[in-house]
Protein backbone atom coordinates (compact mmCIF):
# COMPACT_ATOMS: atom_id res chain seq x y z
CA UNK A 1 0.00 0.00 0.00
CA UNK A 2 1.30 3.68 -0.86
CA UNK A 3 1.87 6.47 1.87
CA UNK A 4 -0.99 7.84 0.32
CA UNK A 5 -3.69 5.28 0.42
CA UNK A 6 -2.71 4.82 3.67
CA UNK A 7 -3.09 8.11 4.20
CA UNK A 8 -6.84 8.22 3.00
CA UNK A 9 -7.65 5.19 4.84
CA UNK A 10 -6.36 6.17 8.21
CA UNK A 11 -10.02 6.10 10.00
CA UNK A 12 -10.89 3.32 7.67
CA UNK A 13 -7.80 1.44 9.02
CA UNK A 14 -8.37 2.18 13.01
CA UNK A 15 -11.96 1.21 12.24
CA UNK A 16 -11.30 -2.33 11.36
CA UNK A 17 -9.01 -2.37 14.16
CA UNK A 18 -12.09 -2.30 17.17
CA UNK A 19 -13.49 -4.35 18.88
CA UNK A 20 -16.24 -4.65 16.69
CA UNK A 21 -14.22 -6.46 13.79
CA UNK A 22 -12.88 -9.37 15.89
CA UNK A 23 -13.85 -12.51 14.09
CA UNK A 24 -15.83 -14.43 16.45
CA UNK A 25 -17.18 -11.86 19.31
CA UNK A 26 -20.77 -10.83 18.54
CA UNK A 27 -21.95 -7.75 18.53
CA UNK A 28 -23.28 -8.00 22.43
CA UNK A 29 -20.34 -8.92 23.78
CA UNK A 30 -18.11 -6.25 21.73
CA UNK A 31 -20.76 -3.87 23.45
CA UNK A 32 -19.86 -5.35 26.66
CA UNK A 33 -15.84 -5.02 26.19
CA UNK A 34 -16.36 -1.39 25.23
CA UNK A 35 -18.44 -0.75 28.34
CA UNK A 36 -15.86 -1.47 30.22
CA UNK A 37 -13.26 0.15 28.40
CA UNK A 38 -11.65 -1.99 25.80
CA UNK A 39 -12.14 -0.45 22.36
CA UNK A 40 -8.89 -2.24 20.27
CA UNK A 41 -7.84 -5.18 19.46
CA UNK A 42 -4.63 -3.66 21.15
CA UNK A 43 -6.23 -3.08 24.25
CA UNK A 44 -7.21 -6.29 24.58
CA UNK A 45 -4.43 -7.63 23.48
CA UNK A 46 -2.12 -5.96 26.06
CA UNK A 47 -4.55 -6.74 29.16
CA UNK A 48 -4.29 -10.24 30.84
CA UNK A 49 -7.05 -12.24 31.50
CA UNK A 50 -7.95 -11.22 35.37
CA UNK A 51 -8.25 -7.83 33.99
CA UNK A 52 -10.29 -8.63 31.60
CA UNK A 53 -12.51 -10.71 33.54
CA UNK A 54 -12.94 -8.33 36.17
CA UNK A 55 -13.70 -5.14 34.12
CA UNK A 56 -16.06 -6.61 32.00
CA UNK A 57 -17.84 -9.29 34.35
CA UNK A 58 -17.04 -12.31 32.13
CA UNK A 59 -15.96 -15.51 32.83
CA UNK A 60 -11.66 -16.43 32.86
CA UNK A 61 -12.04 -18.57 29.70
CA UNK A 62 -14.00 -15.87 27.81
CA UNK A 63 -11.75 -13.45 28.72
CA UNK A 64 -8.86 -15.94 27.79
CA UNK A 65 -10.39 -16.57 24.60
CA UNK A 66 -10.84 -13.13 23.55
CA UNK A 67 -7.63 -11.91 24.46
CA UNK A 68 -5.93 -14.83 22.24
CA UNK A 69 -8.38 -14.10 19.21
CA UNK A 70 -7.40 -10.06 19.62
CA UNK A 71 -3.78 -11.47 19.60
CA UNK A 72 -3.60 -13.12 16.40
CA UNK A 73 -5.31 -10.32 14.85
CA UNK A 74 -2.62 -8.45 15.79
CA UNK A 75 0.05 -11.12 13.89
CA UNK A 76 -1.48 -9.02 10.91
CA UNK A 77 -0.78 -5.67 11.96
CA UNK A 78 3.81 -5.87 12.28
CA UNK A 79 5.35 -3.23 10.24
CA UNK A 80 8.27 -2.81 8.75
CA UNK A 81 10.61 0.69 10.51
CA UNK A 82 10.08 2.80 7.54
CA UNK A 83 6.20 2.28 7.36
CA UNK A 84 6.28 2.95 11.18
CA UNK A 85 8.54 6.22 10.17
CA UNK A 86 6.29 7.60 7.97
CA UNK A 87 3.40 7.31 10.32
CA UNK A 88 5.44 8.53 13.53
CA UNK A 89 5.93 11.64 10.71
CA UNK A 90 2.56 12.29 10.68
CA UNK A 91 1.79 12.27 14.07
CA UNK A 92 -0.01 15.63 15.66
CA UNK A 93 2.02 18.10 17.78
CA UNK A 94 0.65 20.48 20.18
CA UNK A 95 2.69 23.61 21.00
CA UNK A 96 3.24 24.49 23.85
CA UNK A 97 3.72 28.41 23.44
CA UNK A 98 6.99 28.68 23.58
CA UNK A 99 9.61 27.35 20.95
CA UNK A 100 12.39 26.55 23.02
CA UNK A 101 10.11 24.08 24.99
CA UNK A 102 8.55 23.01 22.14
CA UNK A 103 11.80 21.84 20.79
CA UNK A 104 12.75 20.31 23.82
CA UNK A 105 9.76 18.16 23.25
CA UNK A 106 10.73 17.45 19.88
CA UNK A 107 8.31 19.56 17.87
CA UNK A 108 5.21 19.91 20.60
CA UNK A 109 3.39 17.76 22.72
CA UNK A 110 2.94 14.00 20.83
CA UNK A 111 -0.33 12.41 20.21
CA UNK A 112 -0.75 8.81 20.91
CA UNK A 113 1.27 8.86 24.61
CA UNK A 114 0.97 10.30 27.62
CA UNK A 115 3.12 13.60 28.41
CA UNK A 116 3.72 13.98 32.14
CA UNK A 117 4.76 17.39 33.70
CA UNK A 118 5.87 17.10 37.38
CA UNK A 119 7.39 19.49 39.57
CA UNK A 120 6.59 21.07 42.78
CA UNK A 121 3.78 23.32 43.82
CA UNK A 122 3.86 26.68 41.75
CA UNK A 123 6.68 25.34 38.49
CA UNK A 124 4.02 26.30 36.32
CA UNK A 125 2.35 22.77 35.48
CA UNK A 126 -1.22 23.99 35.69
CA UNK A 127 -0.12 27.15 33.33
CA UNK A 128 1.37 25.07 30.92
CA UNK A 129 -1.60 22.71 30.33
CA UNK A 130 -4.03 26.23 30.03
CA UNK A 131 -1.73 26.82 27.39
CA UNK A 132 -2.17 23.46 25.89
CA UNK A 133 -5.61 23.68 25.93
CA UNK A 134 -5.76 27.21 24.39
CA UNK A 135 -3.26 26.11 21.84
CA UNK A 136 -5.49 22.92 20.46
CA UNK A 137 -8.41 24.76 20.83
CA UNK A 138 -6.72 27.80 18.74
CA UNK A 139 -7.56 27.80 15.03
CA UNK A 140 -4.77 26.31 12.69
CA UNK A 141 -4.30 29.48 10.75
CA UNK A 142 -2.94 31.24 14.25
CA UNK A 143 -0.26 28.18 14.51
CA UNK A 144 -3.34 25.56 17.05
CA UNK A 145 -5.34 22.35 15.97
CA UNK A 146 -8.44 23.37 16.00
CA UNK A 147 -10.04 20.84 17.69
CA UNK A 148 -11.63 20.26 20.93
CA UNK A 149 -9.88 19.20 24.85
CA UNK A 150 -10.99 17.49 27.36
CA UNK A 151 -9.77 18.71 30.77
CA UNK A 152 -10.12 16.54 33.69
CA UNK A 153 -9.37 19.33 37.10
CA UNK A 154 -9.28 17.18 40.28
CA UNK A 155 -7.65 20.61 42.17
CA UNK A 156 -10.27 23.01 40.97
CA UNK A 157 -7.75 25.52 39.53
CA UNK A 158 -8.87 25.23 36.04
CA UNK A 159 -9.24 28.95 35.04
CA UNK A 160 -10.91 30.35 31.76
CA UNK A 161 -10.34 33.70 32.33
CA UNK A 162 -6.45 32.81 32.42
CA UNK A 163 -7.34 31.22 28.75
CA UNK A 164 -9.06 34.77 27.84
CA UNK A 165 -5.69 36.09 28.97
CA UNK A 166 -3.66 33.92 27.19
CA UNK A 167 -5.43 34.29 23.91
CA UNK A 168 -5.15 38.02 23.68
CA UNK A 169 -1.79 37.51 22.90
CA UNK A 170 -2.86 35.73 19.80
CA UNK A 171 -5.22 38.82 18.73
CA UNK A 172 -8.22 37.00 19.13
CA UNK A 173 -11.99 38.64 18.39
CA UNK A 174 -14.41 38.39 20.73
CA UNK A 175 -16.36 35.59 18.92
CA UNK A 176 -12.94 33.65 17.94
CA UNK A 177 -12.14 33.65 22.13
CA UNK A 178 -15.99 32.02 22.26
CA UNK A 179 -15.34 29.59 20.09
CA UNK A 180 -12.48 28.74 21.84
CA UNK A 181 -13.65 28.10 24.97
CA UNK A 182 -16.20 26.18 23.76
CA UNK A 183 -14.11 23.64 22.60
CA UNK A 184 -12.06 22.93 26.28
CA UNK A 185 -14.78 20.95 27.74
CA UNK A 186 -13.99 20.42 31.90
CA UNK A 187 -14.80 17.65 34.08
CA UNK A 188 -13.93 18.56 37.75
CA UNK A 189 -12.92 15.29 39.74
CA UNK A 190 -13.71 14.99 43.49
CA UNK A 191 -12.26 11.88 44.14
CA UNK A 192 -10.30 8.93 42.05
CA UNK A 193 -13.70 7.22 41.68
CA UNK A 194 -15.13 10.38 39.89
CA UNK A 195 -11.53 10.90 38.19
CA UNK A 196 -12.16 7.11 36.69
CA UNK A 197 -15.25 7.73 35.58
CA UNK A 198 -14.79 10.77 33.91
CA UNK A 199 -12.12 9.41 32.09
CA UNK A 200 -14.49 6.16 31.27
CA UNK A 201 -17.18 9.20 30.10
CA UNK A 202 -14.91 10.53 27.76
CA UNK A 203 -14.68 7.58 25.93
CA UNK A 204 -18.18 8.40 24.63
CA UNK A 205 -17.32 11.90 24.23
CA UNK A 206 -14.21 11.64 22.22
CA UNK A 207 -15.73 10.01 19.06
CA UNK A 208 -18.22 12.78 18.38
CA UNK A 209 -16.12 16.00 19.08
CA UNK A 210 -13.25 15.66 17.79
CA UNK A 211 -11.11 16.17 20.61
CA UNK A 212 -6.88 15.61 20.78
CA UNK A 213 -5.84 16.63 23.54
CA UNK A 214 -7.07 15.58 27.42
CA UNK A 215 -5.56 16.87 30.28
CA UNK A 216 -5.50 15.73 34.03
CA UNK A 217 -4.16 18.09 36.16
CA UNK A 218 -3.27 16.16 38.76
CA UNK A 219 -3.40 12.82 37.81
CA UNK A 220 -2.46 12.06 41.37
CA UNK A 221 -3.51 14.12 43.99
CA UNK A 222 -6.72 12.55 45.03
CA UNK A 223 -4.81 9.27 44.79
CA UNK A 224 -2.27 10.81 47.42
CA UNK A 225 -4.88 12.45 49.87
CA UNK A 226 -7.58 9.50 49.32
CA UNK A 227 -4.87 6.48 50.22
CA UNK A 228 -3.04 7.18 53.18
CA UNK A 229 0.06 4.95 54.66
CA UNK A 230 1.79 2.18 53.82
CA UNK A 231 -0.94 -0.72 54.18
CA UNK A 232 -3.17 1.28 51.09
CA UNK A 233 -0.08 1.25 48.97
CA UNK A 234 -0.80 -1.70 46.82
CA UNK A 235 -4.42 -0.47 46.43
CA UNK A 236 -3.52 2.50 45.44
CA UNK A 237 -0.83 1.44 42.69
CA UNK A 238 -3.34 -0.81 41.29
CA UNK A 239 -5.88 1.47 40.79
CA UNK A 240 -3.72 4.13 39.83
CA UNK A 241 -2.32 1.86 37.20
CA UNK A 242 -5.35 0.92 35.73
CA UNK A 243 -6.44 4.65 35.42
CA UNK A 244 -2.63 5.23 33.14
CA UNK A 245 -3.82 2.46 30.83
CA UNK A 246 -6.87 3.48 30.35
CA UNK A 247 -5.76 7.18 29.18
CA UNK A 248 -3.30 5.26 27.22
CA UNK A 249 -5.34 3.41 25.51
CA UNK A 250 -7.44 6.70 24.50
CA UNK A 251 -4.52 8.11 23.38
CA UNK A 252 -3.88 5.41 20.98
CA UNK A 253 -7.40 4.88 19.38
CA UNK A 254 -8.34 8.53 19.14
CA UNK A 255 -4.97 9.57 18.44
CA UNK A 256 -4.94 12.28 20.59
CA UNK A 257 -1.97 14.23 23.74
CA UNK A 258 -2.73 12.71 27.15
CA UNK A 259 -1.08 15.53 29.49
CA UNK A 260 -0.92 14.35 33.10
CA UNK A 261 0.36 16.85 35.87
CA UNK A 262 2.27 14.93 38.89
CA UNK A 263 3.30 16.97 42.11
CA UNK A 264 6.64 15.96 43.45
CA UNK A 265 7.15 14.38 47.31
CA UNK A 266 10.47 14.24 49.58
CA UNK A 267 12.07 11.27 49.02
CA UNK A 268 15.05 9.43 49.49
CA UNK A 269 14.85 8.58 45.86
CA UNK A 270 17.67 10.67 43.56
CA UNK A 271 16.12 10.31 40.22
CA UNK A 272 15.67 14.14 39.73
CA UNK A 273 18.68 14.98 41.53
CA UNK A 274 18.07 16.31 45.37
CA UNK A 275 15.56 14.30 47.56
CA UNK A 276 12.28 14.62 45.89
CA UNK A 277 10.61 12.20 43.22
CA UNK A 278 7.41 12.09 41.65
CA UNK A 279 4.49 10.78 43.34
CA UNK A 280 2.86 7.11 41.98
CA UNK A 281 6.75 5.90 41.79
CA UNK A 282 7.02 3.20 39.26
CA UNK A 283 3.67 2.70 37.93
CA UNK A 284 3.33 6.37 36.94
CA UNK A 285 7.07 6.34 35.93
CA UNK A 286 7.13 3.28 33.48
CA UNK A 287 3.25 4.17 32.10
CA UNK A 288 4.07 7.52 31.04
CA UNK A 289 5.83 7.87 27.37
CA UNK A 290 7.43 11.11 27.98
CA UNK A 291 8.30 12.64 31.64
CA UNK A 292 9.39 16.30 31.74
CA UNK A 293 10.23 18.04 35.06
CA UNK A 294 9.37 21.36 35.82
CA UNK A 295 11.30 23.89 38.36
CA UNK A 296 10.82 27.27 39.45
CA UNK A 297 13.73 29.71 38.36
CA UNK A 298 13.97 33.28 38.59
CA UNK A 299 10.49 35.87 39.01
CA UNK A 300 8.60 34.24 35.87
CA UNK A 301 11.46 31.52 34.43
CA UNK A 302 10.55 27.93 34.63
CA UNK A 303 12.91 25.15 33.77
CA UNK A 304 11.96 22.40 31.55
CA UNK A 305 14.02 19.17 31.39
CA UNK A 306 13.03 15.86 29.68
CA UNK A 307 13.46 12.64 32.27
CA UNK A 308 12.92 9.95 30.09
CA UNK A 309 11.67 9.79 26.29
CA UNK A 310 11.98 7.04 23.72
CA UNK A 311 13.58 9.13 21.52
CA UNK A 312 14.17 12.82 23.13
CA UNK A 313 18.13 13.34 24.99
CA UNK A 314 17.80 14.37 28.38
CA UNK A 315 17.69 17.91 28.11
CA UNK A 316 16.46 21.16 29.45
CA UNK A 317 15.43 24.79 28.60
CA UNK A 318 13.88 27.86 29.87
CA UNK A 319 10.77 29.36 29.29
CA UNK A 320 8.68 32.26 31.01
CA UNK A 321 5.74 32.51 32.20
CA UNK A 322 3.78 35.72 31.64
CA UNK A 323 0.55 37.18 31.35
CA UNK A 324 0.11 36.18 27.62
CA UNK A 325 0.99 32.49 28.79
CA UNK A 326 3.95 29.95 27.54
CA UNK A 327 6.63 32.01 26.14
CA UNK A 328 10.33 32.03 25.16
CA UNK A 329 13.03 34.46 26.98
CA UNK A 330 13.57 37.89 25.12
CA UNK A 331 16.80 38.80 23.87
CA UNK A 332 17.84 40.59 26.68
CA UNK A 333 16.91 37.83 28.60
CA UNK A 334 19.50 35.49 26.94
CA UNK A 335 22.32 38.40 27.39
CA UNK A 336 22.35 38.45 30.78
CA UNK A 337 24.11 35.30 31.22
N1 LIG B 1 -1.95 35.87 35.05
C1 LIG B 1 -0.69 35.50 35.25
N2 LIG B 1 0.34 36.24 34.80
C2 LIG B 1 1.60 35.88 35.01
N3 LIG B 1 1.98 34.78 35.69
C3 LIG B 1 1.01 34.00 36.17
C4 LIG B 1 -0.37 34.31 35.99
N4 LIG B 1 -1.10 33.34 36.57
C5 LIG B 1 -0.22 32.48 37.13
N5 LIG B 1 1.05 32.86 36.87
C6 LIG B 1 2.31 32.22 37.35
O1 LIG B 1 2.08 30.83 37.47
C7 LIG B 1 2.38 30.40 38.79
C8 LIG B 1 1.46 29.28 39.17
O2 LIG B 1 1.80 28.19 38.39
P1 LIG B 1 0.90 26.90 38.31
O3 LIG B 1 0.97 26.40 36.94
O4 LIG B 1 -0.44 27.18 38.88
O5 LIG B 1 1.71 25.95 39.30
P2 LIG B 1 1.49 24.40 39.59
O6 LIG B 1 2.78 23.79 39.13
O7 LIG B 1 1.35 24.33 41.07
O8 LIG B 1 0.31 23.95 38.83
C9 LIG B 1 2.20 31.61 39.64
O9 LIG B 1 2.97 31.52 40.79
C10 LIG B 1 2.70 32.71 38.71
O10 LIG B 1 4.10 32.76 38.76
MG1 LIG C 1 -1.53 23.20 39.46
Amino acid sequence: MSDKDKDSNSSSESEKFTVDNIPGVGPAMAAKLRRAGFYTFESLAITSVNELSEYAEIGERTASRIIELARRQLDLQFQTADEVLVTRSNILKISTGSESFDTLLGGGVEARSITELFGEFRSGKTQVCLQLALTTALSESKGGVGASVLYIDTEGTFRPERIIQMGQRYGLSEDEQNEILKKIIVGRAHNTDHQIALVAEAGQLIPSKNIKLLIVDSLTSHFRSEYVGRGTLVDRQQKLNRHIHQLLRLSEIYDMAIVVTNQVAAKIDNLVGGSIAPIGGHIVAHSCTTRVYLRKSKADRRIARIIDSPHLPENETVFLVTKGGIEDIKGEYLEES
